[in-house]
């Protein structure tokens, strides 16, 4: 066992899980909670509360929990509010949603109506399909800023709260390629002072949340975090971020088919992807300018789990498609096809089908839970800027600057679960095992 630095508390202190966007995902994360903490369900899919570790070698038998590994808020300390820039309350976007049946809405039906959105920082421009009637009505970013500051300062006062955490699950804002108004610190404060055209509303949420201390995690695939310029601002405000844009479905399924595929040295001629969703997700997505941002963040995963300059003959010529269409009667629904054609021992081809009948918030709501818990562990173990060893949860991991961001899934989970053993104070595992073997197996 290693002596972990700093040996961190249990908490019984609230924590305030703030969201911007009160759509589908953060109210089937909200009930979701609400439902575990009377006992009525169970917590699956989410690493925090079902999730296990192994500790020292196999033949100790031991695995814990990771909630009794390390000390995470707990779920009954859990509250939570929300920015939107429509006026509806958690029990209204629930039942305009879909994902969850009445039965469920209504045993939460008493905690949820509490969640009445205060009003959302809006750009017309950025989020075209949704009419919005509960906006600010502020003029300028800085003016902008000082709201959303005090709002942060309200719901931990209203939510009685001692620490919060923000996690963006808002609409996906048209792709803006990368502004060099935005790129260092000192660019974007004079961005916000001229109250420049770029600056997306997510980005302000962001920089509220790192002025007033509080870590934030990037949900979507809206600019905020991964831009460097506020990554400088977590360091100097000695504040966690992680994003972007949850790994919930289809990437998930990619990152781990396409670590098989090289792990068995099987060529990769082409990857088409395609989805066909009902939401209103689906209906922001269908703005061409929008679904470019979510193309981005689906597209990137194969370069850097193939690695192509590494494997030329393999992955130089990888034909990449990736597509959403928005289709109402699916709803929340959303049917995933990907047709992957790859080739093996002389070149002869082969194909891969998978189907993947997903429901998108009942997989992205468990993350929003381990993002928030683990975010805040990392803030109460003092640690400020990306928290790479958060990658497992998104489709474009940041790491910094200089190191290539991680998209295997279960390269992701060690690093998950290795800092956890270390948080812990126990060794992390390499899965050697010779010495296991003795003098069979000597370590040369
Ligand atoms: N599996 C998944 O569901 C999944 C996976 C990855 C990422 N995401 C992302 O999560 C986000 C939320 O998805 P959803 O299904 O809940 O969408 P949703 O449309 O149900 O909810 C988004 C909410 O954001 C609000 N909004 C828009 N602009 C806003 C602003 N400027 N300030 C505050 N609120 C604003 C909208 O009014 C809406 O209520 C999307 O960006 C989506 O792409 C979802």
């Amino acid at each position: 066992m290693m002596e972990p630095k700093k040996q961190l508390q249990p908490t019984r202190e609230r924590l305030a899980v703030l969201t911007p966007g009160l759509g589908a995902v953060s109210t089937t994360f909200m009930a979701g909670v609400e439902l575990l903490k009377k006992g009525a369900s169970q917590p699956i899919g989410s690493v925090t509360q079902m999730g296990t570790v192994r500790l020292g070698k196999r033949t100790e038998e031991r695995t814990v929990l990771i909630k009794d590994l390390v000390p995470l808020a707990d779920l009954t300390h859990l509250a939570f509010g929300a920015w939107d820039i429509r006026g509806e309350d958690a029990v209204q976007v629930m039942r305009r949603s879909g994902v969850l049946t009445e039965v469920d809405i209504e045993k939460v039906r008493a905690e949820l109506s509490q969640v009445k959105p205060k009003p959302g920082i809006h750009n017309p421009e950025m989020v075209r399909r949704i009419e919005a009637n509960h906006t600010k009505k502020t003029a300028h970013h800085r003016e902008s800023i000082e709201a959303l500051r005090q709002d942060i300062r309200d719901f931990k006062k209203e939510l009685k709260a001692e620490r919060a955490v923000m996690v963006v699950c808002m609409s996906v804002e048209t792709y803006r390629p990368p502004s060099e108004s935005l790129s260092s610190l000192a660019s974007l404060e004079k961005a916000l002072d001229s109250n420049h055209e770029d600056i997306n509303p997510t980005l302000l949420y962001a920089y509220a949340a790192l002025q007033e201390g509080i870590p934030f995690a990037n949900a979507t695939p809206n600019n905020s975090v991964n831009l460097e310029s506020l990554q400088e601002l977590a360091r100097e405000r000695g504040v966690p971020i992680a994003g972007r844009d949850l790994k919930s479905g289809q990437t998930m399924m990619k990152t781990v088919i396409a670590p098989a595929l090289k792990a068995r040295l099987l060529g990769l001629s082409g990857w088409f992807s395609t989805n066909i969703l009902g939401n209103r997700d689906g209906e922001v997505l269908d703005d061409p300018a929008a679904f470019k941002a979510k193309e981005v963040t689906k597209a990137g995963v194969l370069q850097s789990i193939l690695q192509p300059e590494i494997y030329p003959e393999l992955y130089s010529d990888v034909h990449h498609k990736v597509s959403i269409h928005y289709y109402p009667p699916r709803g929340d629904a959303k049917e995933g096809w990907d047709n992957i054609d790859i080739f093996g021992w002389l070149g002869y081809p082969m194909q891969i089908k998978l189907n993947f009948l997903c429901r998108d918030s009942i997989l992205a709501a468990p993350l929003v839970l381990d993002i928030a818990l683990f975010l805040d562990l990392a803030q109460r173990l003092g640690w400020k800027g990306i928290q790479e060893w958060m990658s497992f949860f998104f489709k474009t991991p940041m790491a910094k600057k200089g190191l290539v961001a991680e998209n295997d899934l279960f390269i992701q989970q060690t690093k998950l679960k290795n800092t956890l053993r270390v948080i812990a104070g126990e060794l992390p595992i390499t899965h050697l095992g010779l010495d296991y073997y003795g003098d069979d197996l000597p370590i040369p």
